[in-house]
């Protein structure tokens, strides 16, 4: 199986990107925030409580997140492969990953992770906030939050991916269409 963790701060460009790697390659897209946004807008139990840390531009706790992940694989048993945008977020997401991945005969094969600088970050999530109709787009004040939120406790993930020789860097400037070959390059390469 193919494995891909698809990293990067808030705006980086994962969920553009991850559209073309699953067509490339086949694989099963699994966005946490798109799962929860569809939870949210269905007012579930889960939806309605995880609305109010997504609005503040804060992480649902990791429970909640590593549950939907544990349902996604198991309703998929016979993908090609995965691609994990915005998850893990947290390194207790990132040990809950590898455990599920571990029952399930298989293991993460690399973690992509989107560079871009951050006033490119802002610029592109205020963009998006005109028609995306995210409550966490809406504002720089949300958005600053997000950066923050991503620099104490996803960033750490560049570590652990690192210890296991599965951190592979990608510089997330310029058009989508060059972003797109570097990965599809480096997921070749794996
Ligand atoms: O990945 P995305 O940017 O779409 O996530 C939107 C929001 O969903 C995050 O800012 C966070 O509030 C929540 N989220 C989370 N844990 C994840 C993925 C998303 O708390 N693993
Ligand atoms: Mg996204």
């Amino acid at each position: 199986m193919l494995n891909i963790v698809l990293f990067g701060p808030p705006g980086a460009g994962k969920g553009t990107q991850a559209v073309f790697l699953k067509d490339a390659f086949e694989l099963i897209h699994l966005s946490t925030g798109d799962l929860l946004r569809s939870q949210i807008a269905a007012q579930t139990e889960l939806g309605v409580k995880a609305k109010a840390f997504i609005d503040r531009g804060e992480l649902v706790p990791d429970q909640v997140v590593i549950d939907m992940i544990g349902t996604q694989l198991a309703e998929n048993k016979s993908a090609k492969g995965f691609i994990f945008d915005g998850f893990p977020r947290t390194v207790e997401q990132a040990k809950a990953l590898d455990v599920l991945m571990d029952k399930n005969n298989t293991a993460v094969s690399g973690m992509l992770a989107l560079d871009v600088e951050k006033n490119e970050l802002i610029n592109r999530l205020l963009e998006r906030g005109k028609t995306s109709g995210r409550s966490d787009d809406c504002c720089e004040s949300v958005i600053e939050n997000r950066i923050s939120v991503y620099n104490e406790k996803t960033a750490p993930l560049i570590d652990f991916y690192s210890t296991q020789n599965k951190y592979y860097a990608i510089n997330g400037m310029g058009t989508i269409d060059d972003i797109a070959a570097r990965l599809k390059d480096t997921v070749k390469a794996l």
